[in-house]
């Protein structure tokens, strides 16, 4: 990380030996003490239109900008779709891609199986001959599908994060999940949160004047002291924008 004016640490500061990964977002970077931690795995849960998939390309488009490779895996979205879409809040994946920097994958959730049956397979081999630094599954929640008890869901989960653990890129997965106001004041819980290294919360919530609210909060990232607060945010055509000031007063409907 880099160090504050005058060089001399203080309390305040990161005294973190972890690599950090920087988001493309700058105040999710201050939440978290610098960004998402290199070589984690990191799970992005909210509901429909919560701002995932935008999230998840900030953070793809940031490592590009620096020279990185990328890699952005989907079940549900159309590469044109998605491209055009990005395009609009001034991501241009198609220049990436046509450098070989970006890879976009359109995979179904059953070679995501098969893949992990075969311990790897062809995934894994195109990860280390490309060598990607960041990468992207959007989203996991058709994955999860394909197994019924929650025990299964677990385990598959648990095997696919094994799997990804050891080909080192920095990861952030998608989750679906509506999140209501509930979870903002008592916490969302579910078997995957526990099994990754941090979880990133997207509310889209209704307040009282009748506006809906977009809300980030890090419910947890291993060896890192970040922030306790949401923080509003909003999407414009540049993407994701962070406020600096967190939410301290709730002001939602029931
Ligand atoms: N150019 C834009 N300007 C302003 N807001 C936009 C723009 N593009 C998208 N949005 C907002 O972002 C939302 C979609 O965000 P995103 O696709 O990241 O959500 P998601 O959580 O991935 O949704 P899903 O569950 O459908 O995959 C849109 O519903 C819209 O509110
Ligand atoms: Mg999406």
């Amino acid at each position: 990380m880099a160090a504050k004016k005058g060089g001399k640490k203080t309390s305040k500061e990161s005294s973190s030996k972890i690599k950090k990964t920087p988001t493309g977002m700058p105040v999710f970077d201050k939440m978290c003490d610098g960004g998402l931690n290199s070589e984690s795995v990191n799970l992005v849960v909210g509901g429909a239109g919560s701002g995932k998939t935008i999230f998840s390309v900030q953070f793809l488009y940031e490592g590009l900008r620096r020279g990185e490779t990328c890699m952005y895996i989907t079940f549900e979205e159309k590469r044109d779709e998605l491209f055009e879409n990005m395009l609009e809040i001034g991501f241009d994946l198609e220049k990436y891609e046509k450098a070989g920097n970006f890879i976009f994958i359109e995979y179904s959730p059953e070679k995501v199986r098969a893949m992990l049956e075969e311990g790897g397979g062809t995934l894994e081999s195109l990860v280390y001959k490309k060598k990607i630094n960041r990468l992207v599954i959007d989203s996991i929640t058709s994955f999860t599908l394909l197994f019924e008890s929650e025990l299964a869901k677990r385990e598959a989960a648990l095997s696919l994060f094994d799997i990804i653990k050891r080909w080192k890129c920095s990861v952030l997965l998608t989750m679906e999940k509506e999140l209501s106001a509930d979870e903002l004041f008592y916490g969302s819980e579910s078997a995957m949160e526990f099994e990754v290294d941090s979880v990133i919360l997207m509310f889209f919530l209704r307040i009282k004047d009748g506006l809906r609210q977009r809300l980030i909060e890090i419910l947890k990232m291993r060896g890192t002291k970040h922030s306790k607060y949401a923080y509003p945010f909003e999407i414009t055509d540049k993407g994701i924008t962070i406020s600096k000031s967190p939410l301290k007063k709730m002001n939602f409907r029931n």
